[in-house]
């Protein structure tokens, strides 16, 4: 199932992912303020695809203003870059793919908003077609990690729904399944949204691989009976020091793994790591709306009035982390010089 497809009528079509799993709907998105918006819902979710759908609305954005003078085109995507990048401010593959798309403006040497409408859309393609040919590549490392048989907890949806296909996280599960090995998955349910619950167990069962569904507070009785031999999950934003910002719930689940001794991995493509940022410290944290805790389905849960505190994300201190799977292959502490290294290492 595609999480979002481009339309020969030029139309960005989402899947909605609020609505997931009882319905499979897509929504049309014709302007750059409904891909924003959607965004902002969480219908396209997951770091990678919210840098995707941008890239997508910035399209949108040209194919309106592309009417106007030059100047004024430029400016006008500009202002559209900088909207689509404010709706989510802690996964850094949401500016990284609008950074990537303005910086392909510039290199273009066209100034024609026709040309400039057709790079777009081709940068836009190729950042998806990449994403998930990165997620494959993510999957050939990160199964080597993968013991026959292995229980894994994973956290949130890192999965094919979070990407533009076959996932980080769930994306070395399935490669780790495709290797011949009889994994099985716990998916902690993820509260306030329940991602892990409405989308990583339906992505799991869609593919018959082996899924149990728990609450976020069973985690720690499932390790402390041994249920578990591996914690992996997807990241938001990794820094420079290897502190990884992913769903609430995620630095918990780090903290249980070392106090029962078992590997904790986090699975990112490269566009998800911020060298510029020297540790998780100076991640934004998004907090969200107060119903998303008082209410679920629509429905209350607590007394009205009462005051709630919603980040959307924590920061897992580096020292947990066992090791960062990513596209370009598998990094172990110390981060803050192998993180260096492997950039330093493509560039050469
Ligand atoms: O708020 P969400 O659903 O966008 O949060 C998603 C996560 O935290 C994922 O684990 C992360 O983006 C990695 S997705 C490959």
């Amino acid at each position: 199932m595609d999480t979002m497809r481009w339309t020969d009528d030029g139309v960005l079509e989402l899947l909605d992912q609020t609505r997931l799993p009882s319905e499979v709907v897509y929504i049309k998105c014709a302007t750059h303020g409904e891909v924003a918006a959607a965004i902002k819902r969480l219908a396209v979710r997951g770091a990678p695809a919210i840098g995707a759908a941008a890239a997508f609305g910035l399209v949108l954005a040209g194919r309106r203003l592309k009417c106007l003078p030059e100047e004024e085109f430029i400016a006008g995507l500009r202002a559209a870059a900088a909207e689509l990048a404010a709706t989510r401010p802690t996964a850094v593959n949401l500016r990284w793919a609008l950074e990537r798309m303005t910086r392909r403006l510039e290199t273009s040497g066209s100034r024609d908003p026709d040309a400039l409408c057709a790079v777009l859309l081709a940068e836009a393609r190729s950042l998806y077609g990449e994403d998930v040919a990165g997620n494959r590549k993510m999957g050939v490392y990160g199964q080597e990690l993968i013991p026959a048989a292995a229980r894994i907890l994973t956290h949130c949806n890192a999965g094919a729904l979070a990407t533009a296909g076959y996932g980080t996280a769930l994306g070395v599960i399935r490669a780790a399944r495709e290797a011949g090995k009889g994994i099985s998955v716990y998916a902690g349910e993820t509260r306030p949204l329940l991602q892990g619950a409405r989308l990583t167990a339906w992505e799991m069962l869609q593919e018959n691989i082996p899924v149990t569904l728990i609450t976020d507070n069973m985690a720690g009785y499932l390790m402390a009976r041994g249920g578990v031999d591996l914690v992996l999950v997807g990241a938001d934003r990794i820094a420079a020091n290897g502190d990884v910002a992913n769903k609430i719930g995620t630095y918990v689940l780090a903290v249980l793994a070392r106090e029962h001794n078992l590997p904790f991995y986090v699975a990112a493509p490269v566009s998800t790591i911020d060298l510029s940022l020297a540790s998780g410290q100076e991640i934004p944290i998004e907090e969200r709306e107060p119903e998303e805790v008082t209410h679920l389905a629509g429905l209350p849960l607590a007394p009205g009035g009462v005051s709630v505190w919603n980040p959307a994300f924590d920061i897992t201190p580096h020292r947990l982390v066992t090791a960062i799977i990513t596209d370009w292959g598998i990094v172990r502490p110390p981060y803050v010089e192998t993180l260096q290294e492997l950039f330093e290492t493509k560039k050469t």
